[in-house]
């Protein structure tokens, strides 16, 4: 039988799949910045980090990063968008997530578009609680299902994908409050939850650069984000 983490890795081996005209990239990557602030000096662990745009933005800032994906090809990109002259201060490792050896902590740790394809979404956060030091943060990404509206949405994308048969697995559904839960259990702690992804059924077939300028206008108003289908949850580990 075919293992959930060989189906996962099927689904990202053309990375094209998720990365042609997806602009949720650049809206999270703004996110991620704002929620982060200004950070210097840091080890930065980005799981599961696709092309790596979310940790190559702070490779200038003298910050060394650890990009980790069980895609081979996602890495390649990710090294062939990293700048030549800033590769030494980038890692890229192939694996799975879970296998990774529990090294020196990180300082953060980011895991954003992941726990909706993972195994078990105990054992990841567990993971990534013992990645980071003592009061080190992290963020992680969900689709929250909480909503009537992402509800409606969810059911909508999951028929749409299911008819092109393009994920072999199911995603796992979530809400901020069962994953806050499993954080809280791996000593994790809540600091800012921000949202975006405002979407409508056939609004994906608007051109990608009309859908960022939109999602960066809903990530900004304080009513229309609240409706955000996609939450980023900033986590600290206890000390
Ligand atoms: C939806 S993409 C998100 C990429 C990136 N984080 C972003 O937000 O643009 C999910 C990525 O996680 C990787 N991935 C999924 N499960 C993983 C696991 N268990 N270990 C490592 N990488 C994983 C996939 O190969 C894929 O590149």
């Amino acid at each position: 039988m075919v293992s959930r983490t060989e189906r996962v890795r099927a689904y990202f081996r053309n990375p094209d799949t998720y990365l042609s005209d997806n602009h949720n990239i650049a809206s999270r990557a703004v996110l991620v910045r704002e929620m982060l602030g200004d950070i210097r000096s840091q080890r930065i662990l980005d799981l599961g980090c696709g092309d790596g745009t979310l940790s190559l933005q702070f490779v200038l800032q003298n910050n060394q990063v650890t990009m980790v994906d069980l895609s081979q090809a996602m890495l390649d990109r990710a090294r062939s968008r990293t700048p030549e002259h800033l590769r030494s201060r980038v890692r890229y490792v192939y694996s799975d997530l879970l296998e990774l050896p529990l090294e020196d902590p990180y300082d953060i740790v980011l895991c954003i578009g992941v726990l909706a394809h993972v195994g078990s979404v105990d054992q990841t956060i567990d993971k990534i609680s013992r990645l980071l030091r003592a009061g080190g943060r992290c963020i992680l990404q969900i689709t929250d299902s909480s909503r009537s509206l992402t509800r409606l949405i969810h059911s909508y994308y999951s028929l749409r994908e299911r008819l092109r048969s393009r994920v072999g697995y199911s995603l796992n559904r979530m809400t901020v409050d069962e994953t806050l839960a499993v954080a809280a259990r791996h000593s994790l702690r809540l600091v800012s939850v921000r949202r975006h992804a405002l979407l409508f059924p056939g609004m994906g077939r608007l051109p990608s650069h009309w859908l960022l300028e939109y999602d960066l206008f809903v990530m900004s108003h304080p009513l229309l984000s609240r409706y955000g289908s996609s939450a980023l949850l900033l986590l600290e580990k206890r000390h």
